[in-house]
């Protein structure tokens, strides 16, 4: 059976987590992955997750509330871009782990959606504050509009790092349809 793509990613993530870790959800969301890093770098660490629509970060604080975790993790409703201020503004200079899962709110009118020059904006911040060793994982969909382009901008700029420092790695699972998610992995070993 195929693992799907989140899973895959929590998996490969949970490596490289510890107690105590800070570490960056840069896309909550419904709070899935805010809430797997809340659990993975215990009541030591911190977890900063943004969104840039209340809708999520509403759901998010019921999830780690109903899951008491909350007191772990920083709720930021802003955009990823300006991540760096956030962190430095609690003295935060290097991060475990980064998560991005670009798209829409699933269940959401998919009117807003990550954007490519956010997005960027956000990894090369996250880049620059990325412990080793540590991890940046991104779940990129490339079905809707704008998809495709997103997806292919962030694999350059990943393709673009220094191989002496980060190793990259891009997954295109199988798929019935012309558009699978595509997985890229930067670590820092
Ligand atoms: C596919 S969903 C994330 C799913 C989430 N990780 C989870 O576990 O449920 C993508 C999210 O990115 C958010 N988003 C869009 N642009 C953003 C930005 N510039 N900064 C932060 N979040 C953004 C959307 O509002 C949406 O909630």
């Amino acid at each position: 059976m195929t693992v799907p793509l989140v899973k895959q990613a929590h998996d490969k993530v949970a490596k490289y987590l510890q107690a105590g870790d800070i570490v960056v959800d840069a896309t909550m969301g419904n709070g899935f992955d805010t809430l797997f890093l809340a659990r993975a770098i215990g009541e030591r660490g911190k977890v900063y997750a943004f969104d840039v629509q209340a809708t999520a970060v509403e759901a998010t604080k019921t999830r780690l509330n109903e899951a008491g975790v909350s007191e772990r993790v920083r709720l930021i409703h802003d955009s990823h871009a300006g991540l760096s201020a956030y962190l430095q503004s609690d003295n935060m200079d290097s991060i475990r782990c980064v998560m991005f899962n670009l798209g829409y709110l699933p269940g959401s009118d998919k009117v807003s959606k990550t954007n490519s020059e956010s997005t960027i904006k956000a990894l090369t911040a996250a880049i620059g504050l990325l412990n080793c060793p540590g991890i940046i994982s991104v779940l990129a969909y490339t079905e809707h509009l704008g998809g495709r382009e997103e997806a292919d901008r962030v694999k350059s700029w990943a393709m673009s790092l220094p191989t002496t420092q980060f190793n990259v790695n891009i997954q295109i699972p199988e798929a019935s349809n012309k558009s699978p998610p595509e997985w890229i992995v930067i670590e820092c070993r």
